[in-house]
């Protein structure tokens, strides 16, 4: 979009606030690329705002401490799906059934949620692994951005989102809306009541999550971060992992490089290279 085109004056320099801004609080690193987008998901927080440009903007920022969030869920990208790369459904089934716990639950943590797809898919998995609508499975869904959040506790689709499922899964796991709600679909409250739900900073020094966890989806969330952050948050990660939990990443984020904290067991799917005296 050219300048003069443009609601608001947007220079380089605000661009560059805005980068440096957002890594400070989230860790995301924003390529020159997302300029544009930057302009046309914040002209939106400062036309609610009444706002003239971005630089009251930033004052407003420095003032309104709320704002911060506002500021992070307007530039997280969120892009999900019910079963996005089936293939880590699959390994999870099998790990599940190989690897019953008997005494506790099955700990799961779900540690870049989004809109709450990625949550209801590893509770459906777990339902199908132990042919049971209460499996003895615990899932943690946290995210930085609340908005998504909100919409995932919900858990309140477009019938559209669930096109490509099977007519068994669609039957068994959701309810159609009707009236108001026609085109939308439910998730069944059991599939909500495995998961719990909480907003939690990847970047935060300290996470509220007990070790020995069963498994991580750590799934497309680290190609926003640099390298060096990737490499602390997967070290923390697998710290508190269980010796045979597994790690799972998104398609295009690898780790197969950190030896000495991941071992490859499957397509972007890890277990910790050692064990630890520390892990259960
Ligand atoms: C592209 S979505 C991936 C969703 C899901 N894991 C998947 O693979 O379909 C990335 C998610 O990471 C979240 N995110 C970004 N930075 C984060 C941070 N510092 N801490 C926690 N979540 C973060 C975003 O809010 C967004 O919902």
């Amino acid at each position: 979009m050219a300048d003069e085109e443009r609601e608001f004056d947007y220079r380089i320099g605000d661009f560059q606030q805005v980068r440096r801004l957002l890594y400070e609080r989230s860790g995301i690193s924003l390529s020159d690329s997302k300029e544009q987008m930057v302009y046309s998901r914040l002209a939106r927080r400062l036309r609610a705002l009444g706002l003239n440009s971005f630089t009251a903007y930033f004052s407003h920022l420095k003032q309104y401490d709320e704002e911060w969030q506002e500021f992070v869920n307007a530039l997280t990208t969120n892009l999900t799906s019910f079963f996005r790369e089936s293939h880590h459904f699959v390994s999870l089934a099998e790990h599940l059934k190989k690897h019953p716990r008997r005494n506790g639950p099955v700990r799961i943590w779900c540690s870049a949620a989004s809109t709450g797809e990625e949550p209801y898919s590893l509770a459906i998995t777990a339902m199908e692994a132990f042919a049971s609508l209460h499996p003895p499975v615990q899932i943690i869904a946290s995210d930085i951005d609340t908005g998504v959040l909100q919409t995932a506790a919900q858990g309140i689709y477009p019938l559209s989102r669930i096109d490509q499922m099977s007519n068994e899964r669609k039957k068994r796991f959701f309810l159609r809306g009707k009236g108001s709600q026609e085109g939308m679909v439910r998730v069944r409250d059991e599939l909500r009541e495995l998961i719990e739900f909480q907003q939690i900073n990847l970047l935060d020094p300290r996470w509220p999550i007990e070790p020995g966890l069963d498994v991580i989806f750590c799934r497309n969330v680290m190609i926003y971060f640099d390298k060096p952050t990737q490499q602390h948050l997967l070290e923390r990660m697998v710290k508190l992992l269980r010796n045979d939990g597994l790690f799972f990443a998104g398609h295009s984020e690898s780790f197969v490089h950190a030896t000495h904290l991941v071992r490859l067991i499957g397509r972007t799917v890890y277990r910790p290279a050692n064990p630890s005296s520390g892990r259960p």
